[in-house]
């Protein structure tokens, strides 16, 4: 499965939905936030999970059984970065 997180973002979100217009949706899963904002990948047959870069145990669940994750760097300062 390729991963991909700040699927929510800009970039993330083209670069997911480049990968649907190559790959089948479910070889596809997101990493977010806020998986509500994401349910349009849902619907369509994306795998989506919570994740959150300053949550480490959430990133565990969401990049589960990852052939490749695709980081997409999000503006974060302070102590929640180093986590
Ligand atoms: N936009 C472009 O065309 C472009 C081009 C080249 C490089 N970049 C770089 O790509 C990165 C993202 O840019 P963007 O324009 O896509 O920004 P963006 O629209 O603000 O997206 C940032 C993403 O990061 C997520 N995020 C923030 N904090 C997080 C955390 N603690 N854990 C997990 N995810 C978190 C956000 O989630 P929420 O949706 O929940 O807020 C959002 O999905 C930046 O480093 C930018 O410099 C962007």
């Amino acid at each position: 499965m390729l991963i991909v997180t700040g699927a929510t973002g800009r970039l993330g979100a083209l670069i997911v939905n480049r990968l649907l217009e190559r790959v089948p949706a479910g070889r596809i899963g997101v990493s977010v936030r806020d998986v509500g904002k994401a349910a349009d990948l849902a619907e369509r047959g994306v795998r989506v999970r919570a994740g959150d870069f300053t949550e480490p145990g959430s990133l565990k669940h969401a990049f589960e059984g990852a052939e490749r994750v695709l980081v997409v760097s999000a503006a974060i300062r302070g102590g929640g970065a180093l986590t």
